[in-house]
C-alpha cells in the first residue's frame, strides 16, 4: 500500500517531537477511500504527548468518519514502529480489526491485523 505509506511519510514531516526527536507519521484509510493523517505532538509535560496514530484517528472521527480499513505508521528506523499500547486500545475500539502497515522512509517493514496486536481486548462488548 505505497500511497498510504507515502501519506504517513508526508505527515511525519509535521511531527512536533522536540523532547524525543522521534518523529512519527500515520495515515488512516477510511472505508470510502479517504486518507486522514496524523503526526506525534509532544508536550513539556511528557505524559500529555499524543502519538501519530491517535491524532489520525481523532482527526478522522472529528471529521465524521466512522469506518476504517487500514492504517500506515512510519518512523525513520530500521526496525518497524508498531502502535503503543494506548494507541492499540483506541485503534481497536474506534477502528476494529484494521490492517496495520508499518514502514520507514524507504520501505514497508511489516503488516499485521489489530486482532494480532491486541489479543483479548477490553472493549464495549464487555460492559454489559
Ligand atoms: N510515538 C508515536 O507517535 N507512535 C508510535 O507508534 C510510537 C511512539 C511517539 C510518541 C512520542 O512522541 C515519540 O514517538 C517517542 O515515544
Amino acid at each position: 500500500m505505497p500511497a498510504l505509506l507515502d501519506a504517513a511519510r508526508a505527515a511525519r514531516l509535521h511531527a512536533l517531537a522536540p523532547f524525543s526527536n522521534f518523529n512519527v507519521g500515520a495515515a488512516l484509510e477510511t472505508e470510502d477511500g479517504h486518507i486522514v493523517t496524523g503526526c506525534n505532538v509532544e508536550n513539556a509535560s511528557y505524559g500529555l504527548t499524543i502519538c501519530a496514530e491517535r491524532v489520525a484517528m481523532f482527526k478522522a472521527i472529528s471529521e465524521g468518519h466512522r469506518r476504517f480499513v487500514r492504517i500506515a505508521v512510519v518512523a525513520d528506523t530500521e526496525a518497524p514502529t508498531p502502535p503503543c499500547g494506548a494507541c492499540r486500545q483506541i485503534l481497536w475500539e474506534l477502528g476494529g480489526d484494521l490492517e496495520v502497515i508499518l514502514g520507514n522512509l524507504s520501505e514497508e517493514k511489516g503488516r499485521f491485523r489489530m486482532r494480532e496486536l491486541l489479543p483479548l481486548p477490553f472493549d464495549a462488548r464487555l460492559l454489559g
